[in-house]
């Protein structure tokens, strides 16, 4: 048997994170449970490229890669240069600098509905922002939403009216605590793919809703002219849309999902991938949606500090050199067809699927959601022990190479064989090293 990595150091530092840390992690997709608790390393010491090491001085292979943030890889060298180049120049200062235009300019050329920018440190707060703007242009106060937007009070309130309404979207019976009672009703969800949901939503709020915000999608293409007849009941009922593409943005085009798909969207929020791993997020849109947002109070004074901005400027511009979501494709095709190979070869009942760019693993869809589970957290197991950190939604980088793939699907030959026996000797328990926690945060795990 592979032998268990050492994660003992990983496991003193998360008994003293939750002395000083109110649920042990800054990030939900931080906990240990993410890959595989007991089993896989809480903390890292550093990364480079496709490989990071942790407390303990183990070298791990990963393909979380900061919940998909750092696209072009760990420490990209030429990503930390550009912010080396910036932080001996200074990182803020009294005035405006013009890389903030820069930026701007690029993120205009790059994506199809960005006529005007601002900007924001992260995912959630670039969406509360586009929220903003939104009512503030519309002078409405509803939210329709589908998928997963931040933890801002705005979204959290979906739960004040109608206790179960993020359960397809987040994470089910979320208790909204500390969201003000007086937001009751102003978030309200629909169901992805379901048109004629939509337009009853839409009808049943008439003349109040300020926006729709969505992830234009998520692992599998939409259902055909699905964005487009979101777009039109949308402007319809005079309200602004709003494309969610922090996690999908760089991914599937470099103009994001709007590009691939040919909708354009009055409002989108990007983050996450936008400067690889550094703090930054941005609201873009159309002039029409965005310049009322001169007359309205959003102003901070880190969403222009350089750091961010300079690291933005240089992943996008290798994004676009690079072509990273092509690299992204080839790499998921390769390893789908590799893996399903290998899962028939072996008798193992695992499948990969999905769109290449956001692979999934489905493990023995025919048992019990149980089994299925403990197969999951089986295989996180096995791959960890081989130095191969991965859950069920894979995010591969552009610096993960064929060497990489080599080595992953090495790994998976020995970790599916494994499966497969516990499976068939009805063992996976006894095999199972793993703690399984509840996760309480499943959407989080890509
Ligand atoms: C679609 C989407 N929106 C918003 C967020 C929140 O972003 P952040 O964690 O940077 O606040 C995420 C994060 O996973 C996301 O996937």
């Amino acid at each position: 048997m592979t032998p268990n990595r050492s994660i003992q150091r990983s496991l003193e530092l998360y008994e003293r994170a939750k002395q000083v840390v109110p649920g042990g992690t800054q990030l939900l997709s931080r906990r240990p449970y993410i890959f595989a608790a007991g089993v896989a390393p809480i903390f890292a010491e550093r990364g480079l490229g496709s490989r990071l090491w942790d407390v303990d001085g183990g070298e791990y292979l990963d393909y979380g890669m900061s919940v998909s943030a750092c696209i072009l890889g760990y420490a990209d060298r030429t990503v930390n240069d550009a912010v080396r180049a910036q932080l001996d120049r200074g990182v803020a200062f009294s005035l405006n600098h013009p890389a903030e235009l820069e930026l701007a300019e690029l993120l205009c050329e790059t994506i199809p509905c960005a006529e005007m920018v601002r900007y924001a440190k992260g995912g959630g707060e670039a969406c509360a922002l586009a929220v903003r703007i939104a009512r503030g242009t519309t002078g409405r106060d509803v939210v329709l939403f589908c998928g997963y937007h931040g933890w801002h009070d705005w979204y959290l309130a979906a739960n004040l009216g109608e206790p179960g309404a993020l359960d397809a979207h987040l994470l089910p019976a979320i208790d909204p605590i500390g969201v003000p009672q007086a937001l009751a009703g102003t978030a309200v969800p629909f169901p992805y793919g379901d048109l004629e949901a939509l337009e009853a939503a839409l009808a049943e709020h008439r003349g109040r809703v300020a926006c729709v915000i969505m992830e234009p999608m998520r692992s599998a293409l939409p259902p055909e002219g699905y964005l487009a007849g979101v777009r039109e009941l949308v402007h319809e009922a005079g309200a602004l849309l709003i494309f969610d593409e922090v996690t999908t943005g760089f991914r599937h085009a470099v103009g994001g999902v709007q590009e691939l798909l040919g909708v354009t969207p009055d409002l989108a929020v990007f983050a996450k991938s936008l400067a690889n791993g550094f703090a930054m997020g941005a609201v873009v849109g159309t002039r029409a949606a965005m310049e009322p947002a001169a007359r309205m109070f959003v102003s901070s004074t880190n969403w222009s500090e350089l750091v961010g901005i300079s690291a933005a400027l240089a992943t996008l511009r290798e994004i676009r050199r690079r072509q990273v979501p092509r690299l992204l494709r080839e790499y998921g095709e390769q390893w789908i067809a590799g893996f399903n190979a290998l899962a028939a070869e072996l008798g193992a009942d695992v499948r990969m699927h999905g769109l290449p760019v956001v692979p999934q693993l489905s493990f023995s869809p025919t048992a019990d959601a149980d089994t299925q589970r403990k197969l999951a957290a089986l295989f996180a197991q096995e791959m960890c022990r081989r130095g191969v950190l991965i859950h069920t939604h894979p995010t591969p980088s552009a610096a993960h190479t064929a060497d990489d793939l080599a080595m992953t699907l090495a790994a998976a030959r020995e970790a599916l064989a494994v499966l497969r026996d516990a499976q068939r000797a009805g063992r996976i328990d006894q095999v199972l090293d793993v703690t399984l926690e509840r996760p309480i945060f499943q959407r989080l795990v890509r």
